[in-house]
């Protein structure tokens, strides 16, 4: 632990802190004393500037446009094959599987990706147009009930066996949500595919006719999870931790993770993107009346997609995305989907702009991510399940480190009071 020492003044009192760097040069106070020695409290609602854990699992550095998983650039996972079940791995073990550990994993998750029978029920018991993150976030719940040896995870192998059981059961579900939707038969796993391959299969194929997933559109889906595999301390993320800490199973922590995800400014601003991007072709909208929405304060429209809490530069991932659709796209029959016309010319038109660029306001994850999903036929409520599916290993291994905190306690914030001070209680007949 370093010696440096950080100066608190107030009211007359002087209040030293120790320093804690990173091993990247980030720099905090830790006031972790602060409330028990003095009573005082710090104030940052939105926690911007709250550091709430040491993590070794992702590195983002915003202003540089820097995403690393386990120290690894995330760029380096893409150029090749991009392989979502290896970056998995990654993220819950913290190093690159050996070739055993991988067929080992591999294998975890082939022996896991069958539902329990008396899970399908659970599908039928909402209308066939019941948001796919409420049932997504359910079935995650569900999941639970079917796994109870695993509420306590005491061996590195009861973890890695809960991860697959998540990690694979996720795809089967998010399928299941679809063909039922689409009042289709479900589809179920074929444990000679591969992770994408497999789910794209239970997605689309018939009970007469396999569906053929090329190896470009297989790549980029591998790629599409990838990049959405963790994202340190993201409002999802923040959330699994938070309801981990109260020594929650990883199932509901994971489910908490799916509802904040879902909202409009995190996970489910690629449907937003979507519905913007389709706005603007069917004609109601210009990507100029677009942009001047976004800025006028008294109009709650965001340009989704853009934008970040931590990026104020382009996010990586939106630069490799927006490379995929063109590499894509050229493989496939859409190879000119007006929706990416639509969306470079937005992106022209922000970054052009005054309002963006002083606020530093760039494409994130979410402005390119739907257009390549929408290409391989997945429909737009179903991006935000995606997400999901891409973050799930983040999530658990965000999970673990908070799990494996030595002396973690539960995450409990404080707050200012501002309301009446004492005041007592009225009878009803003496009221108004
Ligand atoms: C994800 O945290 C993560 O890492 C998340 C994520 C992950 O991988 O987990 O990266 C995934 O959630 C990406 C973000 C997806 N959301 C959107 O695309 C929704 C649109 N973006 C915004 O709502 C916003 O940019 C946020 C929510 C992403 C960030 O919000 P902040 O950090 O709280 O920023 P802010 O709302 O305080 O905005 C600062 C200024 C404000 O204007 P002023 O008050 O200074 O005049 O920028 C403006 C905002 O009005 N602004 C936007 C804008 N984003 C910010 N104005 C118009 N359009 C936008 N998209």
């Amino acid at each position: 632990m370093s010696k440096e020492k950080a100066i608190l003044t107030l009211d007359g009192k002087r209040i030293e802190f120790p320093v804690v760097r990173g091993t990247e040069g980030d720099v905090a106070i830790d006031i972790s004393k602060l409330y028990e020695e003095h009573h005082i409290t710090t104030f940052d609602p939105s926690l911007a500037n709250t550091a709430v854990c040491k993590s070794t699992i992702t590195y983002i550095d915003g202003d540089k446009g820097i995403l690393r998983y386990r120290g690894i650039p995330i760029e380096q996972f893409v150029t090749n094959s991009p392989n979502f079940v290896e970056v998995a791995y990654l993220l819950l073990s913290g190093h690159l599987p050996t070739r055993e550990e991988g067929i080992t994993f591999r294998n975890r998750l082939t022996e896991n990706e069958l539902l329990n029978e008396t899970m399908r029920y659970q599908f039928r018991s909402v209308p066939t147009s019941a948001p796919p993150m409420a049932q997504l976030s359910a079935s995650l719940s569900n999941l639970a009930c079917f796994h109870r040896d695993l509420f306590v995870l005491d061996t590195d192998d009861e973890f890695m066996d809960v991860s697959a059981q998540l990690i694979s059961k996720i795809r089967t579900v998010a399928a299941f949500i679809y063909r039922r939707s689409q009042g289709l038969p479900y589809i179920y796993p074929n444990p000679n595919l591969r992770y994408c391959a497999n789910f794209l299969h239970m997605m689309f194929s018939l009970p007469y006719a396999h569906h053929e997933v090329s190896p470009e559109v297989e790549d980029a889906l591998n790629l599409i999870l990838i990049l959405h595999a963790d994202h340190e301390q993201n409002c999802s993320a923040a959330t699994v931790r938070t309801v981990g800490s109260s020594r929650a199973n990883v199932f509901a922590s994971c489910a908490a993770g799916i509802s904040a995800l879902w909202g409009p400014l995190h996970g489910g601003a690629n449907v937003e993107v979507m519905e913007m991007l389709d706005g603007i072709h069917r004609g109601g909208l210009t990507p100029e009346d677009c942009i001047q929405m976004a800025k006028d304060k008294n109009n709650a429209f965001r340009l989704f997609g853009f934008g970040h809490r931590i990026y104020k530069n382009y996010d990586p991932r939106a630069k490799i995305l927006r490379e995929a659709c063109d590499r894509v796209f050229a493989t496939m029959k859409n190879q000119n989907d007006p929706l990416l016309n639509i969306a470079r010319k937005l992106e022209e038109l922000a970054l052009a702009d005054s309002y963006f660029i002083d606020r530093k306001l760039y494409p994130n994850v979410d402005f390119y991510s739907g257009l390549l999903l929408r290409a391989m036929g997945i429909p737009t409520n179903m991006f935000t399940v995606m997400f999901a599916i891409g973050r799930l290993p983040g999530w658990i291994a965000q999970w673990k480190e908070q799990h494996d905190t030595i002396g973690g306690r539960i995450i409990r914030p404080r707050q200012v009071y501002v309301g009446n001070t004492e005041t007592n209680y009225i009878p009803v007949e003496q009221r108004p």
